[in-house]
């Protein structure tokens, strides 16, 4: 009996140490809104914000191994967004551009794969050249996955799964009875990334804005004020500190 006790204290001393670990999401996925206001407050031009957003961009992620972050999905051009201007999709799409010519090496250095999820087939060819060689250059790397959404929507990833899984279903690989949740989110860009942990705005907009809408399904959601380009490592850090204070239910009651 004495033993049985012994092993029942333990028992509850390890599951106290591991409750008062601080827990840290496995996957963040960030919308980055707030670059246009970002400028427009500082008499400058909206390029200058998504250009500064760059920069936090290599913050973010500079910080995220060291804080327990193992995937970052980064919401960088929507399937609405070519519904700007031309000079800003242009903008946007060499922003793009420099990004992966002048981070290449860096990225690769510091062990990150690089991804990227929605449709690029409307994107200029040397771009999604460029986005294809990145991603076989990072293919091995694991410190950590950073996915790129560009021209992304969820419903249209969504969609598309549906039509991959109809089309198996025509071809008869599949019975339509087999369909369910796992042969959904098998069938959408990036099946092995575990769903986000995490959403977070930045700029006070309390949207998804067509993001991740299947993997969001239990995400907490994160909502914070500054714009983008001023999210700093240590508003990053602040935000993952709250995550740790959130109950997570998945539907169950509280425990
Ligand atoms: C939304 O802010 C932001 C975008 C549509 C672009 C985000 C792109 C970057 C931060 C560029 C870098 C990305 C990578 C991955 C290299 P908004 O301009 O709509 O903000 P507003 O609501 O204040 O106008």
């Amino acid at each position: 009996m004495a033993s049985l006790n012994q092993a029942v204290r333990r028992e509850a001393a390890s599951c106290t140490a591991t409750a008062e670990q601080p827990r840290a999401p496995r996957h963040v996925a960030l919308i980055m809104d707030g670059n246009g206001r970002w400028a427009h407050a500082r008499g400058l031009r909206r390029l200058e914000g998504h250009s500064r957003g760059v920069d936090t961009v290599r913050e973010i992620l500079r910080a995220s191994p060291e804080l327990g972050v193992e995937y970052l999905t980064l919401y960088a051009f929507s399937t609405e967004n070519w519904r700007r201007p031309k000079n800003e999709v242009d903008g946007l799409m060499n922003l793009f551009r420099y990004y992966i010519r002048r981070e290449a090496d860096q990225l690769d250095k510091d062990g990150v794969q690089v991804r990227f999820i929605g449709d690029s087939s409307r994107l200029a060819p040397d771009l999604q050249c460029e986005m294809a060689a990145l991603v076989e250059r990072t293919r091995e790397n694991r410190r950590l996955v950073v996915a790129i959404a560009i021209n992304y929507g969820g419903r249209a990833e969504i969609v598309d799964a549906a039509r991959r899984l109809a089309e198996q279903a025509a071809r008869g690989e599949i019975e339509a009875g087999e369909i369910d949740e796992a042969a959904l989110t098998g069938a959408l860009s990036a099946p092995d990334i575990p769903d986000p942990d995490l959403v977070i705005r930045t700029s006070g907009e309390q949207r998804l804005s067509n993001f991740l809408l299947w993997q969001s399904a239990y995400s907490e959601l994160m909502f914070v004020p500054e714009p983008w380009p001023d999210f700093t490592a240590d508003a990053f850090r602040r935000a993952i500190a709250r995550f740790a204070g959130r109950d997570r239910r998945y539907g169950a009651v509280a425990g």
